[in-house]
């Protein structure tokens, strides 16, 4: 066997002491896989007395995770201690200056600084990876750089946050709200450090940007996504969404509009039968689909130390081989800045209406969307709700844009007839 691969290891949390955890009990079948020995030779944190419930005995122990990434018996920096700039940019950066390769789990940092962080690894030769990043332990990364890699991409969608779909599928489940399934979420250690990165929609927006860039060959534009989180979902839409025979989800969409990019990033209903649908607790889904393999679904766990911890461990094990790739499939400098989609592709939409019990109001409601050339295909109102003159009113249109939906229930929200305002969530073809 040639040289172990010295790993310095930044952070010991939930990923960092899952990685350590899981080097150490599969090490021999991780030394055969790799082809030498994979040892981690230093770490770093924040408090050295905290129990990590991993041996760290013969460790050297750095304070400054910088420290870590420029030592000379550092091989490979495992970079997870989270946050898009400070100590982990700065390690990550001084760890690829060096020609030091860099394995790391940090969506927040790629998505803001991953060309040039792409275009620094080049530079140095070295390997910066991050299947970890995207979807847990889904090895969708590794899939679209290198399994499709021969494929045109027209659509990549995914369920990305698990902490999101955790807390979506218990609170359906169990009529909770949100608030109160957060807090279970940050204990199984699935949610971040700032869980409003969870629950607004940021977190699954990084991975989404990262995502197109890999499918598309375009430059990560997290800015680009429109995004929108769950946290203002309500459970009567979950409910009712459910009687309708969907799931709400929140479901990030890339593709290309001719040469633009379009990618949300938002609470979509999709059919309760389809996979998407189907998904539940921290799970995720990944799907892809190809002009010459068709479509590809991937699911697994999405978040947790044992799964993020096998994405990391699999890229160590790559680069211990030997291989060689660009971190978003092309090098960094034939990444496209694509212009941002104006708006999203034409859908059907789920609306729900706090209408005055009056003759006249359904009227009203179908005068504004006709006049835009809104088409309805179902309606209900529920009849338990139409006492004390106030009736909720469902209805699932044809397809349309967002905008002339919008403009439509501007009219019927400004009109003496609504009780409320009105909600509008797309209905995702999946
Ligand atoms: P975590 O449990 O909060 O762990 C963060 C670790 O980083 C802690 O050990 C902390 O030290 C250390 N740290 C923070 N600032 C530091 C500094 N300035 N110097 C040295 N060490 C520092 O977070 P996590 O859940 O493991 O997530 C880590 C990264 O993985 C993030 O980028 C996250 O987005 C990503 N990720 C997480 C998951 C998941 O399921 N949790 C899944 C995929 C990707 P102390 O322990 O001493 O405070
Ligand atoms: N907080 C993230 C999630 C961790 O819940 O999906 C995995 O990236």
């Amino acid at each position: 066997m040639t040289e172990p691969l010295r790993i310095g290891l930044a952070g010991l949390g939930t990923v960092g002491a899952g990685v350590a955890r899981l080097l150490a009990a599969n090490a021999d079948l991780i030394a055969a896989r790799a082809g030498r020995e994979v040892r981690v030779v230093a770490v770093s944190a924040r408090d050295r007395a905290k129990d990590r419930g991993v041996d760290l005995a013969g460790l050297a122990w750095e304070e400054d995770p910088v420290a870590l990434a420029g030592r000379a018996d550092v091989d490979l920096l495992v970079e997870a201690m989270g946050g898009e700039s400070g100590p982990a940019k700065a390690a990550t950066e001084a760890a690829l200056a060096r020609g030091a390769h860099v394995v790391t789990a940090n969506k927040a940092l790629l998505a803001h600084h991953g060309a040039a962080l792409a275009a620094a690894a080049e530079r140095a030769g070295a390997e910066l990876r991050f299947e970890a990043a995207v979807a847990g332990g889904i090895p969708c990364v590794k899939a679209l750089g290198e399994g499709l890699a021969g494929n045109r991409v027209a659509r990549v969608m995914g369920v990305l946050n698990g902490t999101c779909n955790y807390i979506l599928t218990r609170m359906e489940a169990e009529g909770l709200a949100y608030a109160d399934v957060l807090a279970d979420a940050q204990r199984l250690g699935y949610a971040e450090a700032d869980p409003s990165f969870d629950v607004g929609g940021t977190d699954a927006a990084h991975k989404l940007a990262l995502l197109a860039a890999l499918a598309f060959g375009t430059r990560v534009d997290f800015d680009g996504v429109m995004t929108e989180g769950i946290d203002k979902l309500s459970l009567a839409d979950i409910a009712h969404a459910a009687e309708l025979g969907f799931r709400i989800k929140l479901l990030g969409v890339a593709r290309m509009q001719g040469e633009a990019l379009e990618q949300r990033m938002r609470p979509c209903l999709v059919p309760a039968a389809s996979p998407f649908g189907k998904l539940e607790g921290v799970t995720n889904m990944v799907v892809v689909e190809g002009d010459a393999v068709g479509r590809i679904v991937m699911e697994g766990p999405g978040a947790g130390g044992g799964p993020t911890a096998s994405a990391i461990v699999a890229d160590v094990i790559d680069i211990a081989r030997g291989a060689h790739s660009p971190a978003f499939g092309v090098p960094a400098a034939l990444l496209r800045a694509a212009p941002r989609a104006e708006s999203g592709a034409p859908a059907a939409y789920y609306i729900r209406l706090a209408l005055a019990d009056r003759p006249g109001a359904l009227g009203r409601v179908a005068a504004a969307l006709g006049a835009v050339g809104v088409s309805i295909h179902r309606m209900v109102q529920s009849a338990d709700e139409a006492e004390g003159g106030e009736a909720t009113v469902l209805i699932v249109t044809h397809e349309t844009t967002r905008e002339r939906l919008d403009s439509a229930l501007a009219v019927v929200a400004a009109s003496d007839v609504s009780m409320g305002a009105p909600v509008a969530i797309r209905i995702e073809p999946v």
